[in-house]
């Protein structure tokens, strides 16, 4: 598969598992996932040899001789034969029915343990907005949660919420997709068991810029979570030296859609600018979030992500630069 740079950059910032694979699941729910697919898989491809080995067999065995144009025998109703292929489909259906019913039971059933962690997704076109009620921390783009260990067990539970339409919140090696429905709130709950970085994308078609709505999850130590989730709580970073910046920032339709803190910025739109430069990526994984970047995107963001709701800012150049580098000292 070739990868346009953006994407691959986007895949390639840290040691991630740049390919967003179900089969080398990294957390409990996706653990049971994988499982079902082996047995689904197992029995469709017993499927698939038995009818194509009786199909090749068949044309092989009573293929035409030569010489011989005599008509082959018809044979009409065979009582063992109806039998047998009506009654083994629906026997092979049961068995997947009830392997399917019982893994989604028990990923649907589970009690919320008092010491899970709650996170609340929203889902807008096209990016996460992510908050922790229990933290008081909201970002966007970039889930953090803490490993689970078996010594101490952490699953988070996640309740996904939507702007505007129908998304479908997926990362593959942490747990299955679950659509994310305007006026609903749909609960599903992971449990990462490795640190690491993981991708995960919107995974239901939900407009223009649907295949750039990614999301990575960084899964660290208990401790490392402690320490990300303060520096996300502390207020935004103050800079005398950047407020020229500060003042175009205020003084641009910026603060009409996003949120900075000691700011009069407060908007819903897009996402919280408090803590922008301690993500990875901007405009939901369209470009690493490097200086460049940032002022080309705040230029015009449709030369990264054509159809995105944020405007060309029709900044001058040196406005350009003091707003680059006021973004800059949000870390
Ligand atoms: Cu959101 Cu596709």
């Amino acid at each position: 598969m070739v990868m346009a740079p953006a994407l691959r950059a986007f895949a390639a910032a840290d040691a991630v598992r740049a390919v967003p694979n179900m089969f080398d699941p990294a957390s409990t729910p996706a653990d049971a996932i994988r499982e079902l697919s082996f047995l689904v898989i197992g029995i469709s491809a017993g499927i698939f040899v038995v009818v194509s080995g009786v199909l090749f067999w068949c044309i092989y065995r009573y293929r035409q001789k030569p010489g011989d144009d005599s008509e082959p025998p018809q044979v009409y109703g065979s009582n063992p034969i109806e039998w047998a292929w009506t009654i083994v489909p629906v026997l092979i259906v049961l068995v997947l029915f009830l392997a399917t019913a019982r893994t989604i039971n028990e990923l649907q059933a589970s009690e919320v343990p008092p010491n899970a962690m709650k996170v609340t997704i929203v889902g807008h076109q096209w990016w996460w907005e992510i908050r922790y009620p229990d933290q008081g921390v909201v970002t966007a783009n970039e889930l953090h949660l803490p490993v689970s260990t078996d010594d101490a067990k952490r699953p988070t539970y996640l309740a996904l919420e939507s702007a505007d339409v129908i998304h479908s919140f997926w990362i593959p090696q942490l747990a299955g997709k679950t659509d994310v429905v305007p006026n609903r709130r749909n609960l599903m709950w992971v449990e990462p068991t490795q640190t690491g970085t993981f991708l995960g994308q919107c995974a239901e078609y939900c407009g223009t810029q649907h295949a750039k709505m990614m999301l990575r999850v960084i899964v660290h130590t208990p401790a490392e979570f402690e320490s990300w989730a303060a520096s996300q709580r502390a207020s935004a970073a103050r800079d005398a030296a950047v407020a020229d910046g500060r003042a175009v920032f205020e003084n641009t339709a910026c603060v009409n859609c996003h949120k900075l803190d000691g700011t009069i910025a407060d908007g819903k739109f897009g996402p919280d600018l408090s803590h922008l430069m301690s993500r990875t990526t901007i405009g939901a994984g369209a470009a690493t979030n490097t200086k460049a970047n940032l002022r080309a995107w705040i230029d015009d963001p449709h030369q990264f992500k054509p159809g995105a709701l944020m405007p060309a800012m029709k900044l001058d150049d040196a406005e350009l630069d003091k707003l680059t580098d006021f973004l800059l000292t949000l870390k």
